[in-house]
This record gives structure tokens, C-alpha cells and sequence, in this order.
């Protein structure tokens, strides 16, 4: 009995490595290259990201939805989900670590490098950040609470 009892924990250990080591696989967090940080922008500080936003809905809303929320419909059945674009975490990455994601891609992420050509690919950039302070004006549009604001505005501002 005694045998039997730890025979079972070990099944349940291996079982619980293997998931978790599958796991850290499929969804390990995605960092760019620390060189990408160094691709330079050529529409750096442009207020409007030009074609951006029709490259966005014809490529890239089905998955991240169209406020770039990862919410489009062919992403649902998705593992990993289709990222946050709005979210600090993709917000404070360098505009070189998203354009090389999005150049590179990753599993189901598609590599748009063979398919959308690098101005364009840096107009998306631009549109993905235009996306990101949407996401901003709504928190302030908001107006119930100023220090929740302050620290959206801090959390949310670029390096
Ligand atoms: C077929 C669905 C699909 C399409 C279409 C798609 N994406 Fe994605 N995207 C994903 C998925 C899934 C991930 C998460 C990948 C991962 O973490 O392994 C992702 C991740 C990303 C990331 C990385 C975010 C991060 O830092 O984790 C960026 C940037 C991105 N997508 C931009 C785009 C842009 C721009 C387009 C259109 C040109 C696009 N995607 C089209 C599914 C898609």
C-alpha cells in the first residue's frame, strides 16, 4: 500500500514537471532581441501613423480586434492568445522590439517580413503605439478619479 501511495506522487511529480515545462513552452514570455532595441524608426514622433491603420484592419484585426485588444474573432481558438497591443507590457517595449516581432513573428503570430514592406511595417508600429494612447484617453475621458489618471499616465509613458 505504502508502495503503491508513492508511486502514484511520483506519476503526479513527472506529471506536473512535463505540464509545467509544456506550459513555459507554449506561452514563455516573447522578448525581442536585444538589437532590435536599436532599429531606428524612420516615422519616429509622427503624430499619425499614415496607412497605418488600413495595414492594421486588412492584417491584423481578425486576430487582435480592431482597438488592438487581442480580442479579433480568428484569435479566440488561439494558444497563446493574440497579444494586447494596448497593454503596458507590449507598450513599453522599444519601437524596434515590436517592429522585429512583428517582422519575425512567433507559432501562430504571423512573420510579416516576406508579406508587408519595412515602411509599412513601421507605419504599424506607429499605429500600434496610436492604439496604446487610445487606450489612455479613454482611461482619462474617464475624469472620475485624477490619481487613478497620474498613474495611468506614468504607467503608460514611454521610456
Ligand atoms: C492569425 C492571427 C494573427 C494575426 C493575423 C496577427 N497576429 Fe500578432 N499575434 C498573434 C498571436 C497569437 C500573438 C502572440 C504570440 C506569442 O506570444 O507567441 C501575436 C503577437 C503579436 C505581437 C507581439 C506582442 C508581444 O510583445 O508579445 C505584435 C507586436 C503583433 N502580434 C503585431 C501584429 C500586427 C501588427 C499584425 C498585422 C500586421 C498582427 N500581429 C497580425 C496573432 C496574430
Amino acid at each position: 500500500m505504502k508502495n503503491n501511495i508513492f508511486g502514484l506522487l511520483s506519476i503526479a511529480a513527472v506529471l506536473a514537471v512535463t505540464t509545467f515545462f509544456i506550459a513555459s513552452q507554449n506561452e514563455g514570455v516573447w522578448v525581442a532581441p536585444p538589437e532590435a532595441d536599436k532599429l531606428k524608426n524612420p516615422f519616429e514622433g509622427e503624430k499619425k501613423s499614415g496607412k497605418g491603420e488600413n495595414l492594421f484592419s486588412l492584417n491584423c484585426e481578425r486576430c487582435h480586434g480592431n482597438t488592438g485588444k487581442g480580442d479579433g474573432v480568428d484569435g479566440k481558438k488561439l494558444n497563446p492568445k493574440p497579444a494586447d497591443l494596448t497593454s503596458k507590457r507590449v507598450q513599453k517595449q522599444s519601437d524596434g522590439a515590436i517592429f522585429w516581432k512583428l517582422s519575425n513573428g512567433r507559432g501562430e503570430m504571423i512573420a510579416f517580413k516576406n508579406t508587408i514592406g519595412e515602411k509599412d511595417r513601421w507605419r504599424l508600429v506607429n499605429y500600434i503605439r496610436e492604439l496604446g494612447k487610445n487606450q489612455m484617453a479613454f482611461f482619462e475621458s474617464k475624469k472620475t478619479n485624477s490619481s487613478a489618471i497620474k498613474f495611468f499616465n506614468s504607467e503608460f509613458k514611454r521610456k
